[in-house]
């Protein structure tokens, strides 16, 4: 019996910072609409020609594997989450084994969107668990500023996301007390269109097909988001999955040191921290200088919880996720 615990971390976000006010001189937008709403004050975009999700992924393994004290060829298997692909096809795992420089271990590509760095964790662990991988590479990144919507037209979306990457290596745990004691996961997929990218899916060509003016401009581009209704189920899944962690593993919210929410929206976060009565040094949270960066949310923010000595050995540290499927995931780890 094994079990799998997190010995690297690291993250890498784009030079270029975007404040509110910078936004606001492109599209009607405001620095207080966009802080009243969601706590965002800035955000960092990819530079083109420079980064891409994998060259960030990359970036922030690198970090990852060091502190891990592990080689990069000590990596049995790597898993890449991400809904910004640099390709439809292939998939960043393979540019990531190959710009690495990485044996020819298996990559998988994860497309969980905002849940998909819980989802490629809990894959891992299972892999590791089972004794078929000793070390696991997992990514989470995103370059959102590529594709977005920067019109007022697409301003409900696009104030919200950011670019940036973050890395984790799960490791072989024998002390079965410690690491990764269980993971969650599950999806509702009859909320799938409520936050999508149409194309270039397949299901585009139908979608073209049914507009009704054929003159209109297909914005089946961009990323749609039905705000409300996606805040509404996120608060009620958020705490669900917290509490089926913490039942799961006979814990309850007051042994939580430290909670890392996805990032989607500090009032989404604040609501948690209430219904769950975490005081304030209890529930890590960035989006104030990244914004949403989807599948790097979590581990940008561990990483730098980390990095700010707020993750300490024996701390029971939960990562919990929900976005577009509808899926969302938690994680309960013993530091
Ligand atoms: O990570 C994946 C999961 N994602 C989430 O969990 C996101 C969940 N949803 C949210 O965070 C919030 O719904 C938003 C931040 C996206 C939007 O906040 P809201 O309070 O739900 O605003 P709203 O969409 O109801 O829009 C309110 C008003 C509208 O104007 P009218 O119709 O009242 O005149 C919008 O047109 O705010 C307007 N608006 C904006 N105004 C200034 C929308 N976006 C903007 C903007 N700047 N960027």
């Amino acid at each position: 019996m094994y079990n799998s615990r997190i010995t690297g971390l690291g993250y890498h976000v784009p030079d270029s910072v975007v404040t509110n006010d910078d936004l606001s001189k492109i599209m009607d937008t405001s620095d207080e609409w966009i802080q009243e709403r969601t706590g965002i004050k800035e955000r960092r975009h990819a530079k083109k020609g420079k980064d891409t999700t994998t060259s960030m992924g990359v970036a922030a393994a690198k970090i990852a594997i060091e502190r891990a004290g592990i080689d990069k060829d000590d990596v049995d298997f790597i898993i890449f989450a991400t809904l910004s692909p640099d390709y439809y096809f292939p998939g960043p795992g393979v540019l990531v084994q190959r710009d690495l420089g990485i044996k020819t271990v298996g990559a998988l590509d994860v497309r969980n969107q905002c849940s998909g760095f819980v989802y490629a964790l809990s894959i891992a662990d299972q892999y590791i668990k089972s004794g078929t991988y000793k070390h696991v590479l997992v990514i989470g990144s995103e370059i959102h500023s590529y594709g977005l919507d920067m019109t007022t037209r697409g301003r409900a979306v696009s104030v919200i996301f950011g670019d940036g990457a973050g890395a984790a290596i799960l490791s072989r745990e024998e002390d079965t007390t410690k690491g990764i004691l269980s993971s969650h996961l599950h999806s509702e997929g009859q909320h799938a269109e409520e936050l999508s990218l149409i194309a270039p899916g397949m299901g585009k060509r139908w979608v073209t097909d049914i507009l009704e003016d054929k003159d209109k401009e297909d914005t089946s581009y961009y990323p749609h988001m039905n705000g409300q209704f996606v805040f509404k189920n996120a608060v009620v899944r958020f705490s669900e999955v917290i509490m089926e962690g913490l039942q799961t593993n006979g814990l309850k919210p007051s042994d939580i040191d430290l909670l890392v929410p996805h990032q989607a929206n500090l009032r989404i976060s604040q609501f948690i921290q209430n219904k769950l009565g975490l005081a304030d040094d209890h529930i890590f949270n960035n989006i104030m200088s990244y914004g949403n960066t989807t599948a790097a949310s979590i581990p940008i923010a561990l990483t730098e919880a980390w990095e700010q000595g707020k993750v300490k050995e024996g701390d029971l540290v939960v990562l919990a996720a929900f976005g577009s499927g509808f899926t969302w995931g938690s994680v309960v780890i013993r530091w």
